[in-house]
């Protein structure tokens, strides 16, 4: 299978699960032919870096934070909805830094992240049944018969959006907001006296005693970018084919195919057939791969997509994204483990500890804050019990105080989950829910480096 010639559109004559009807081709068509003349919103060089970054990863020297909104909307994009969550997303990522003494690696899930895949073709309410929603990308969450028909301009729009939202974030990056000086700066907005907050206060203080002393040594911010600017990349589910072809470009410098939709692009758990659309698309394209991996998949099943998406074993291609639930995690995992390991594959292994916790409460669709944090807690340790590198987290979060996940340290209960539920599709972690996993992650970092016999740093207290 892997033989047969790869083109851009040879997905096209595959099996596709997940995509949409529209009901005028010719429309959709139209929209591709514009979006394929587009500039490209990310560079081949920007995604082969990230590849050298996630390689640092698989080789278990640096560690992968991916996390943003479950789906973007266009209803919801505005710069403070950007910044605050550009803002917790770099709280984590200096927490675990810090405490872990390894360099992080930051994924957004967002600038691209609108097309979802659903478990039902259809929604039903009362005698009213009508095509589901698949994310702003495809057509309108409104259940009413009009919204919900697949409209391909949206498409241009996803892609303004993208371009608008990368442009944000590019520049709070590279433009002084995320210089370490600022560390403490990031915690406006945070409800006070949380004791999320007072925990970041305190490790904020030793980041500016710290940057204080090397600045008396003469390694100041002005003169070392590295203090005052970060990588932030993006990623999304490459799940709306006709789109991520038409932003798929041919690399100048190597003559690789790019899907400059984004850095990082992923398969989900349902779009991993190895004969199918998705599979066939993400093969031929050079950007890093992530592929969802769930309870049914199996050891064998896993090896064949490997080959498939990563022929060469080139280290930081791939990385799998498992998603088991926190009561199905050791049952699984461990296998796969055994499998990647038998047979030599570079892979990266990262936790997103969402999707197998989700429960229904109140009517809500929400995940309970303790299954999260044993999810990863257990990924953790069955890594360290096979002697492999647990290498990254992928979360589903907001900047935003929501109530969407039940706990954490506010002990969000079921009754709380009414007064700020806004997600378009899944339930997400809140900013202070977020920081304390970036705590957790940071003291399983630390424990990991004292195994391993490496220098320690007491901050993950
Ligand atoms: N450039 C380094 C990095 O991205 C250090 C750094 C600068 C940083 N600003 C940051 C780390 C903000 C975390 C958060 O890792
Ligand atoms: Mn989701």
């Amino acid at each position: 299978m892997s033989a047969e010639r790869w083109s851009p559109e040879s997905w096209r004559s595959r099996p596709v699960a997940q995509v949409p009807e529209y009901p005028d081709p010719a429309a959709l068509a139209d929209v591709e032919r514009q979006i394929a003349g587009f500039p490209p919103l990310v560079f081949a060089g920007e995604a082969r870096k990230l590849k050298r970054a996630l390689a640092k990863v698989a080789a278990g020297e640096a560690f992968l934070l991916q996390g943003g909104d479950c789906a973007e909307s266009f209803n919801e994009h505005s710069a403070d909805n950007i910044r605050d969550f550009f803002r917790v997303f770099l709280q984590m990522a200096v927490v675990m830094t810090f405490a872990g003494s390894s360099p992080v690696v930051k994924v957004g899930r967002i600038a691209g992240q609108f097309a979802k895949p659903r478990s039902a073709p259809t929604e039903k309410k009362g005698d009213i049944e009508l095509p589901s929603y698949r994310g702003d990308i495809v057509n309108g969450m409104d259940f009413t018969a009009e919204a919900r028909i697949p409209d391909p301009r949206r498409q241009l729009e996803a892609y303004r959006q993208s371009a608008a939202t990368l442009n944000l974030l590019r520049a709070f990056a590279t433009g002084g907001y995320a210089n370490l000086e600022n560390a403490h700066r990031w915690m406006l907005g945070f409800v006070k006296d949380s004791p999320q907050s007072d925990r970041y206060q305190e490790l904020a203080d030793r980041i500016t005693e710290t940057l204080g002393f090397m600045r008396a040594i003469g390694l100041d911010p002005e003169s070392h970018p590295e203090l005052r600017q970060t990588d932030i990349y993006t990623s999304h589910e490459a799940l709306l084919l006709g789109y991520e072809q038409a932003l798929t470009r041919v690399d100048s410098t190597t003559g690789d195919h790019y899907d400059t939709s984004g850095h990082m692009i992923w398969i989900g758990d349902r779009t991993r057939q190895p004969d199918h659309a998705h599979i066939e698309f993400c093969r031929g394209v050079k950007n890093p791969i992530g592929l969802k991996c769930g309870p049914t998949l199996k050891p064998d099943e896993m090896l064949r997509l490997i080959d498939l998406l990563n022929p060469t074993n080139e280290p930081g291609r791939l990385t799998l994204i498992c998603r088991f639930g926190s009561d199905k995690i050791a049952e699984h995992l461990p296998g796969l483990i055994r499998a990647v390991e038998r047979e030599g594959r570079k892979v990266v292994w990262s936790s997103d500890p969402m999707h197998g916790n989700t429960i229904t409460a109140a009517g809500y669709k929400t995940r309970p804050f303790d299954r999260i944090m044993s999810e990863i807690r257990t990924f953790f340790a069955i890594h360290r019990a096979e002697g492999t590198y647990a290498g990254g987290v992928h979360l589903e979060m907001t900047g935003k105080n929501v109530t969407e996940c039940m706990g954490g340290a506010r002990a969000i209960t079921e009754t709380n989950l009414s007064e700020m539920y806004d997600t378009s599709c899944d339930p997400r972690l809140n900013a202070e829910q977020s920081i304390e996993v970036a705590f957790l992650v940071a003291e399983l970092l630390k424990d990991e480096r004292q195994a391993r016999g490496l220098p320690q740093v007491d901050a993950a207290e």
